[in-house]
């Protein structure tokens, strides 16, 4: 849509009178709500009744970034604008939650490609988030990983360890409790991401994520030892339930298929 003001106005309403029921709406930014919505107007609307007014005969919803998914850094404390995510105001519609602050733009195309292919959404996690790209936390995919795993951590932004590209979850890193692609598809056409360029993650596509403490702290508190060993006990309880299931199911059924 190239036009602005009223024009823009008259194309929005045209396109969704021509395609009713048919259209994808791509929402970006959280909505206030507080007031009647008075704090964020266009054209003298409140953008909450444009957002009823448009998603009532879209095919589905695409929230883009992490404020119109989750209400992002405008519904952190105190929010004073009652600001919300467009999950918290459309109940009828299916929608796909894009976050990321800002969200990863291979992601956005990838979600249209797949719609345009097969006519239907992709899968969603329980966040309503594409599993293709939100399936594995930062952490899961991220090449300092290595020296998490050997406990090799940078303690501060100049000492050896940073300089050695160490770990940084004692620096405050959210990688491991953060669901994106940043990891994978880096940016600015793989070039790099925010751990690559030796800043911890933020967490910034987690709901509330400005609310969730300082991005220097660790996770774990003070140290990543007992984190890290939760971990590995918990990695090797699941094994052992997954060993544990197998030898039951092979012992109800010696003769099964064992590829
Ligand atoms: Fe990478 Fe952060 Fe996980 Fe360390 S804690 S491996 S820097 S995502
Ligand atoms: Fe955001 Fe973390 Fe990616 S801060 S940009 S989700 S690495």
């Amino acid at each position: 849509m190239a036009a602005a003001g009223s024009a823009a106005e008259k194309t929005l309403h045209d396109a969704i009178a021509a395609n009713k029921g048919e259209y994808l709406l791509a929402i970006d930014g959280s909505i206030p709500t507080k007031d009647s919505g008075v704090y964020s107007l266009t054209g003298g609307r409140s953008n909450l009744a444009m957002l009823k007014q448009v998603a009532a005969d879209a095919k589905a919803i695409l929230a883009i970034g992490t404020c119109a998914a989750f209400g992002g850094i405008p519904k952190a404390f105190p929010n004073p604008t009652g600001a919300v995510g467009v999950e918290d105001l459309v109940a009828d519609k299916p929608i796909v939650n894009i976050p990321g602050c800002p969200p990863v733009p291979e992601v956005l195309s990838g979600v249209l490609a797949y719609f345009i292919s097969f006519g239907k959404l992709p899968d969603l996690d329980d966040r309503k988030r594409p599993l293709a790209y939100f399936g594995a936390t930062i952490h899961d995919q991220c090449y300092r990983r290595a020296f998490y795993d050997q406990g090799k951590f940078a303690h501060s932004f100049d000492d050896e360890g940073a300089r050695q590209g160490w770990c940084l979850f004692e620096l405050g890193c959210k990688g491991p409790t953060t669901h994106n692609a940043c990891a994978s598809l880096k940016w600015n056409n793989g070039t790099s991401f925010p751990i690559q360029s030796g800043h911890g993650c933020i967490g910034c596509s987690q709901p509330d994520f400005w609310d969730a403490g300082s991005f220097y702290t660790s996770l774990a508190g003070a140290s990543a030892t007992g984190w890290r060993n939760a971990g590995i006990a918990a990695a090797v309880g699941v094994a052992g339930g997954a060993v544990a299931a197998l030898t039951a199911r092979s012992k109800a059924h010696p003769t099964e298929d064992k590829s």
